[in-house]
């Protein structure tokens, strides 16, 4: 799979004739950087070239000083959620790149640099108009269009998402490197704006172009996900699993999907299968938290379902520990709460709190001011959901439920604070919360059609309490 990705990889000349000129003088590593944009684009491995984390080693040894490979690693850290500003060689290494850009890079390169750089100093919104900047000049910069397409994702900014990429694709051709790809980017940012049918159309373009577009594939998920077409989701994301699950970077994030389909069927165990066989193993292996948010949100739909997962089953969850002091994004930090708290160590989670409450009390950047927010209530209220107090859950979130979008993720990701404040009212003892509930459910209906879940939340409510 992916040996397209191989194909004439752009070296110096390659890169200044289309219009994007590097500063190195290296042609192998003008051709690593290529190799490994094609294959973050693609969310999976060129296995002729080695690989995703190979062709990452590669591009370092070819030239350790060429500013865009290192402009493209410090985006890469940052957008990865792996490293803060706060990491201390990460905030070394942009401390560096500031420096030698300004002496050494060209024109496009220094922009980069800044947006990785305000990225990774917590400057998220004003990285994403950098970004966005440079495609106003360099329309098909595909380092540009991606780390765009994923800090509007992290910034919880679905119109940007979907106008970065509006306003270049039609500047490509076909014959551009990951050309196919744009079609799967703009169906997602489609599909976030709630533009279901040209999402679905850019869709399956992007995977009559390429059927092992693991993006597209996703994107189309979330379509069939939001308009109640579960059955097509459910047949869809197994008619083409062999395709999309190459895209090992995404794999467990389509896995969740299809999840999710079961889930709205009641089918739980089919859902608790995919855990077992591929949501948790992959975590542990990648280490990636986005792999983990799915783990943990996972297992908390199927608890908010009535299921008992079981203790064992969260701690699959490994090594969590590690993350506590990150806080690239809150929206992470939520999903680790959970799924510490549930592996019932305490003492962590408290670390884990503490350490969000101090980082959002002290720090200026982005998220730090929407953790501050928006972050520490939702937190809390999930976590009181978890020790069952839901009076206080309920009071907790419905204040903060229009502004969690801030927090970053999709509408369909962000369906579990829904769900989980939806539940909170319901069983609440208080009737002021719990009179909250149809018009909570309407919200919901009104962004995620045809819901069987939504039906069996009404359900209980009205078993609940009865007119
Ligand atoms: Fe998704």
């Amino acid at each position: 799979m992916a040996e397209w990705c191989a194909d004439h990889l752009r070296n110096c000349e390659g890169w200044k004739s289309a219009g994007l000129e590097l500063s190195t003088t290296s042609d192998e590593n003008a051709k690593w950087l290529d190799a490994c944009i094609r294959q973050l684009v693609s969310w999976s491995d060129c296995t002729s070239l080695g690989g995703f984390h190979t062709s990452i080693e590669k591009l370092v040894a070819s030239d350790p000083e060429a500013i865009m490979a290192r402009t493209f690693l410090v985006g890469l850290s940052g957008l990865g959620t792996e490293a803060a500003a706060r990491n201390v060689e990460f905030a070394k290494k942009m401390d560096q790149l500031e420096i030698d850009a300004e002496k050494y890079g060209n024109a496009r390169e220094k922009r980069h640099a800044k947006a990785a750089i305000l990225w990774g100093r917590g400057k998220h919104h004003e990285a994403a108009i950098e970004w966005d900047k440079l495609l106003d000049d360099y329309p098909t910069d595909l380092i540009a269009v991606k780390f765009s397409h994923d800090a509007h994702f992290f910034n919880g900014n679905q119109i940007g998402k979907k106008n970065a990429i509006e306003k270049v694709i039609h500047k490509w051709n076909a014959d551009l490197p990951c050309y196919s790809y744009l079609h799967g980017m703009y169906a997602f940012g489609l599909e976030e704006c709630g533009i279901y049918d040209d999402a679905e159309t850019q869709a399956d373009r992007a995977l009559q172009l390429n059927r092992f577009d693991c993006w597209a594939s996703h994107a189309k998920a979330h379509v069939l996900e939001m308009n109640g077409r579960h059955k097509e989701g459910k047949e869809f994301m197994y008619k083409t699993e062999d395709d999309w699950r190459q895209g090992w970077m995404l794999a467990s994030h389509n896995y969740w999907h299809t999840a999710l389909f079961h889930i709205e069927y009641a089918e739980y165990e089919s859902a608790l299968g995919i855990f077992d066989r591929e949501i948790a193993n992959r975590f542990n292996k990648t280490n990636s938290l986005l792999d983990m948010v799915d783990a943990s949100s996972l297992l908390w739909r199927l608890e908010l379902e009535g299921v008992n997962v079981g203790r064992d089953r969260w701690r699959k969850i490994e090594h969590l520990s590690k993350f506590i002091d990150n806080h690239s994004i809150v929206f992470n930090d939520v999903h680790l709460g959970l799924a510490i708290y549930r592996q019932e160590d305490l003492e962590t989670e408290k670390k884990l709190r503490n350490s969000l409450e101090k980082y959002s009390s002290l720090l200026s950047e982005d998220n730090a001011q929407i953790s501050k927010t928006i972050g520490m209530p939702l937190y809390d209220g999930m976590l009181d959901f978890a020790r069952c107090d839901y009076d206080t859950a309920a009071e907790t979130m419905y204040p903060i439920r229009d502004k969690v979008v801030q927090i970053g993720g999709s509408h369909a990701q962000r369906d579990l604070f829904v769900q989980t404040l939806i539940q909170s009212c319901i069983l609440s003892k208080d009737p002021k919360n719990w009179a909250l509930t149809p018009e909570l459910l309407v919200e919901r209906e009104t962004l995620k059609h045809d819901s069987l879940l939504g039906q069996r939340l009404a359900d209980k409510f009205r078993a609940l309490h009865p007119l």
